[in-house]
């Protein structure tokens, strides 16, 4: 029996353990029309949250200060390291002085926490795990890269590394469930953090060398044959290239190049965070995702980012492992965040950004990530840096992102009861990409960067909701839409109203009407830059 299949049919034998494990409002993933949202006590949840910087969670006593100044900004999540060194210092002896402090502090404070799983990796490497582990480097053996040496990450071919991180997970998933299975303060689980072998292509262990020599699990040759039609394209064209062969090495499966090697790499990672991820849910099903450090196959090699890490040309690799990962997600810094979105967004996979930009970037991308991708949540990393200046580049001096989501959390009721329904569009805008259309509702709306008089918006960002046959909500900043019509009827369309307003609890509170300089004097759905409004507008056709 494989050791995964022993760990959850050994935690099945005892239906005790998990006999709690969820009531009708545990948060879990639930598809609405096209979208999957995050629902939490019964109800869809939008994730408006940051993570902190690696250590700060170890401490209590350095959380303390920080817990109020993150619910200030406002947030509704914490992203919230948690190591196994912390919870597990001697094997087997278990301490959740910190998870229940961590807890205790989200709520004083009404915030969720998403925890980060930081066990077996960490940015590639294994520097969380517990001493115990990192010393025993027979029982749990580490990378072998081409020089012959092993580095300091464990090998995912280590089957008792494999099962030692999955006990401790799933300890922990219980502890959760005895102390939040009600409150439902913790939302989600990061198992483990941008897993791959940094440095080499693949692991070249004595146990990965005989792996790799050997044939592909026939779990993964299954998959392939069975979802050939709807593979991802990057991944279907390496196995066709070598002849779309049903069995052989994984040289003959995959060719012999880089490619091989990492999607052995993304095999043996997926096939034992699955395992983990499965220990876990068997004692608490929340959702449960991945983190990515991003690259491609397009990048110059030896490779400059971890081999084997779920990214969009491994995902289905990942998936042929297991299915207790309910999202793989980009950690998205680079400059074209539509592009690795439209990437994930394949096979079902919701988007969720656990890392990313904040400051203006992070409040302009929020928007796009949720009126284009529905995104269940946004998280820019490092939001403690104000204690911590390290980092200054991530430092919000006047909180951008703070405003965007707070606008967001006016927002979020009619957001979430719009997603998947095809009614809803995000954009950003620059000088370089300046202009935007989306259809929506009978309508075409040309969205352009604002101008007015001998004023220019640099930049623009927002979303539009179509909410009713000829009415729209809009927030953001910096751009203006005109509309045409794309159904049959009377050619034109005219602006009947544009107002400002607010929501309060979900209730439209209209502030001024708009109908002057502020629509160019009907000409257009304006959203001025220097500030986030929200707005309605009402058009009409006529001959
Ligand atoms: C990505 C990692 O996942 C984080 O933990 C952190 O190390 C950041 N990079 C640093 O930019």
């Amino acid at each position: 029996m494989r050791l995964r299949t022993l760990i959850v049919v050994t935690l099945l034998s005892f239906p005790s353990l998990f006999a709690h494990a969820q009531n009708a409002g545990t948060p879990h993933l639930e598809k609405h029309g096209t979208a999957t949202q995050l629902v939490v006590d019964g109800k869809p949840f939008l994730i408006l949250g940051a993570e902190l910087l690696n250590s700060s969670s170890s401490s209590l006593e350095f959380m303390r200060p920080i817990w109020p100044r993150l619910a200030a900004i406002p947030l509704n999540t914490v992203l919230t390291p948690l190591s196994w060194e912390l919870i597990e210092p001697e094997e087997g002896k278990f301490d959740f002085t910190l998870v229940d402090g961590l807890i205790d502090g989200a709520r004083q404070n009404k915030l969720h926490i998403v925890f980060l799983w930081l066990a077996s990796w960490k940015n590639g490497m294994s520097s969380y795990a517990p001493v115990w582990v990192k010393q025993n480097t027979e029982r749990f053996p580490r990378v072998v890269e081409k020089d012959g040496n092993p580095v300091e990450i464990l090998s995912p071919l280590g089957k008792e590394s494999m099962a030692a991180d999955a006990r401790a997970f799933a300890a922990l998933m219980r502890h959760i469930r005895e102390v939040d299975g009600s409150a439902h303060t913790i939302l989600m689980m990061q198992v483990e953090n941008e897993v791959g072998v940094l440095g080499d292509s693949r692991d070249r262990s004595p146990a990965a060398n005989g792996a790799f020599d050997g044939q592909v699990p026939r779990e993964l040759m299954t998959y392939l044959g069975q979802h050939r039609e709807t593979l991802i394209p990057e991944f279907r064209t390496v196995w066709e290239a070598s002849g779309a062969k049903p069995s052989g090495t994984w040289q003959e499966v995959f060719g012999s190049d880089a490619k091989a090697d990492e999607i052995f790499m993304a095999w043996n990672y997926g096939w034992y965070i699955q395992s983990v991820a499965a220990a876990g849910k068997a004692e608490y099903p929340i959702p449960m995702y991945v983190n990515t450090w991003l690259g491609g196959w397009s990048d110059p090699h030896p490779h400059p980012f971890p081999s084997g890490g779920p990214l969009p040309e491994v995902m289905d690799v990942w998936k042929a492992a297991g299915t207790a990962i309910d999202i793989y997600s980009p950690d998205e810094y680079m400059p074209n965040l539509g592009e690795w979105c439209d990437r994930y967004h394949r096979g079902g996979n919701p988007i969720f950004i656990p890392e990313t930009n904040g400051g203006a970037i992070g409040g302009a991308n929020v928007f796009y990530a949720v009126g284009q991708f529905e995104t269940i949540g946004f998280s820019p990393f490092g939001i403690d840096s104000f204690v911590d200046r390290e980092r200054d580049s991530l430092m919000d001096a006047n909180n951008d992102l703070g405003k965007s989501y707070a606008v967001l959390a006016e927002l979020a009721p009619i957001i979430l009861q719009h997603e998947g329904r095809g009614e809803m569009a995000g954009f950003l805008l620059d000088k370089d990409h300046s202009r935007t259309t989306v259809e929506l509702n009978g309508y075409r709306l040309e969205v352009t960067l604002d101008q007015i008089f001998e004023t220019e918006a640099k930049t623009g960002f927002g979303l539009v909701i179509a909410t009713g046959p000829d009415e729209f909500l809009g927030a953001g900043s910096g751009f203006r839409i005109a509309f045409s019509p794309t159904k049959s009827g009377p050619p034109h369309v005219g602006i009947g109203s544009i107002d400002d307003g607010t929501f309060v609890g979900g209730a439209w509170h209209p502030g001024r009407r708009l109908n002057g300089d502020e629509n160019d004097q009907g000409r257009a759905w304006r959203f001025v830059s220097k500030r986030i409004s929200i707005e309605k507008a009402v058009v009409y056709r006529y001959e």
